[in-house]
């Protein structure tokens, strides 16, 4: 989703700018540009095609300064187009780019419009733009703490002035924005990865903060105008273009990361003890009596999949929601839960906002599962589970997802010992079977070509059925996820024996039915319900355990797992479903890194 980076120093900034936005790249955009102060006046160039070209138009015109901001767009108010494009311009005076949604955008419009302001766009961006224009003071900094007590939603800004040349300001609500401190020179971005190589030290703003950045000034107040004082923080961000290596793209390379990514994950788990989640995590695990799991699109069927873990292993009641819609939902709090953010980014608007709200009814039980240590969802949860798959660059999701549910199982074997549920047995085995892990990925991850053959198939196709029963189903519908993603096939997934109740209908000899069948307690169902599918003419593609007992026939294909995993066996079936999305979208041409309309981190509600 947008990317900012701001800078105010001595030396020509514009390169700066342009390595910062390639570093935000991964977050998804659909425009970008650069404003700089030259000469007394404003400059920018702005495009609707890759940093890349943005980067030759920039060299082209020789633009260059000591001070400006650049962004990448993720288009909400208005088309993806040249002249919505970010830095917006107010009457040649203030140069401005934001991250975020303005509610009331409609209303400061209009009053800004009866004031004499001409609107080239259509972005609730250029909205603020007039507001500091209309509000400047001759002091930016004044300026932007007033303006923004106008806006209603989620902003993260960054602003400068004609009028002041060494001065940039930043202010944020809900959205991410970070400083980088310099030796004189500072900087502003939307995450520490995109000052890679120019600052590890970085303070992170809070909700509220109004930045002033100069040469030698780093000056924060908060949201009642009072000085802050926000920690520096050395933090080694790695550059987000990370090497492809063999690869044609990030998310192969992230698919094929998984045994590293989970061995990291669990590196250090000697084992199960409640410290592993922080230091107050055995007060806080005593005395839960439920958990409450809140996450989006893939993290949320990492969180579903550990309801089956929770509430077997564990046996303590899980509820699992989409962190849209509890945000907004009249639910029951129970102080006494366990509410569990799970994210990638740790910056996803929702479920920041679900666990605001959790909050705000008395449920301060918190823990995150995060995959960025200096993200927002970790600094405000009071427990954390960092997973260390590293910087996932791909939108889809892969490595991130299964590092989250080994940590889930790690939280579930945790909650079953404080509650007195896991003997010393019980937990050496499951131990044993999680260092396994690495190597039994490896061996899914073998069977790429004849994944690959599938997908040939699947390439020709514009429908397709998951199905998956018990703690399978998630990974069917995280299968289906996938597929639709990148490939832009319509999927759907669904627990096997609710096919009668509707989408059977749905099944004929075009629509390929991909099943998740490994050898559990649920397998002879779920040959019945495989059953009612090749009745009516559907072709089924099977991931089956070697003890499945499926064999290949006329409309039945196999592909047969190397083991089977018992209770972590979601862990092993997710990982052919990601290849076959990511081949199947190979063989149609998209653009399997950034797949249209979708951004890496959800920024905006
Ligand atoms: O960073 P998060 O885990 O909070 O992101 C949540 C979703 O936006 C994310 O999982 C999304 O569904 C992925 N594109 C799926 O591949």
């Amino acid at each position: 989703m947008c990317g900012i980076v701001g800078a105010v120093a001595k030396r020509n900034i514009t390169p700066i700018l342009l390595q910062g936005l390639k570093r935000l790249e991964y977050r998804g955009y659909d425009s970008c540009g650069v404003a700089l102060h030259v000469d007394g006046m404003l400059q920018r160039s702005r495009s609707t095609a890759r940093v890349a070209e943005l980067e030759a138009q920039v060299e082209k015109s020789g633009l260059s300064g000591f001070t400006g901001i650049a962004h990448t767009r993720w288009a909400t108010h208005g088309a993806p187009a040249s002249h919505n494009a970010h830095p917006h311009f107010s009457r040649e005076r203030i140069a401005l780019v934001h991250n975020g949604i303005i509610e009331n955008h409609d209303e400061l419009r209009a009053e800004l419009k009866a004031a004499g302001y001409e609107f080239e766009s259509q972005t609730d961006t250029e909205v603020i733009a007039h507001l500091v224009d209309q509000m400047y003071t001759g002091d930016l900094f004044e300026t932007v703490q007033q303006a923004v007590k106008r806006l209603h939603g989620a902003y993260a800004i960054a602003v400068f002035c004609r009028d002041e040349p060494h001065r940039v300001v930043g202010a944020r609500q809900g959205s991410p924005l970070i400083v980088g401190v310099g030796d004189g020179e500072n900087f502003l971005a939307s995450d520490a990865m995109a000052l890679a190589g120019i600052t590890d030290q970085i303070i992170y703003l809070e909700e509220g903060d109004v930045v002033d950045l100069q040469l030698q000034r780093c000056w924060i107040v908060d949201s009642d105008g009072k000085p802050a004082d926000r920690p520096v923080r050395t933090v080694h961000a790695h550059s987000g273009a990370a090497e492809l290596g063999p690869y044609r793209h990030y998310m192969q390379k992230e698919i094929f990361e998984q045994p590293r990514a989970i061995g990291d994950t669990l590196e250090g788990v000697t084992g199960i003890m409640p410290e592993l989640f922080g230091d107050k995590a055995y007060d806080i695990f005593k005395k839960i009596d439920s958990v409450l799991i809140l996450a989006c699109g893939t993290s949320y069927y990492a969180g579903l999949t550990a309801k089956y873990w929770l509430e077997s292993i564990a046996q303590i009641p899980v509820n699992v929601e989409i962190a849209s819609e509890y945000r907004y939902r009249d639910s029951v709090p129970n102080p006494k839960a366990l509410v569990v953010t799970i994210s990638q980014s740790g910056e996803t608007a929702d479920t920041l906002a679900a666990l605001k709200h959790a909050r705000s009814m008395d449920m301060t039980n918190t823990l995150t599962i995060c995959n960025v240590a200096t993200s927002a969802m970790v600094r405000e949860c009071a427990l954390a589970y960092i997973t260390r798959a590293g910087v996932e660059v791909g939108v889809a999701s892969t490595k991130a997802f299964t590092t989250q549910l080994a940590a889930l199982f790690l939280l579930t074997l945790t909650l079953a010992q404080v509650r007195g549920r896991l003997s010393e047995e019980q937990e050496a085995t499951c131990l044993k079977a999680m260092r396994h892990l690495p190597v039994a990925i490896s061996s899914v991850l073998a069977l790429e070509p004849q994944i690959i053959a599938w997908a040939e198939e699947f390439a020709r196709k514009e429908n397709a059925l998951f199905l998956g029963r018990g703690m399978h189903y998630p990974i069917a519908l995280e299968g289906a996820l996938k597929l639709k993603e990148i490939s832009y096939i319509h999927a759907e997934a669904y627990p096997a024996g609710e096919l009668k109740h509707g989408p059977l209908a749905l099944v004929t000899e075009e629509m390929p039915v991909v099943t998740v069948a490994p050898n559990d307690a649920l397998i002879e169902k779920l040959k019945s319900n495989m059953q009612e599918v090749r009745a009516r003419g559907g072709q089924l593609y099977v991931f089956a355990d070697a003890d499945s007992k499926i064999a290949s026939s006329e409309g039945l294909h196999v592909i047969r797992m190397p083991e089977h995993y018992g209770k972590l066996s979601p862990i092993l079936h997710v990982i052919p479903l990601q290849l076959l999305a990511y081949h199947t979208a190979l063989a149609r041409g998209t653009d399997v890194d950034k797949p249209r309309n979708l951004a890496k981190s959800v920024t905006v509600e």
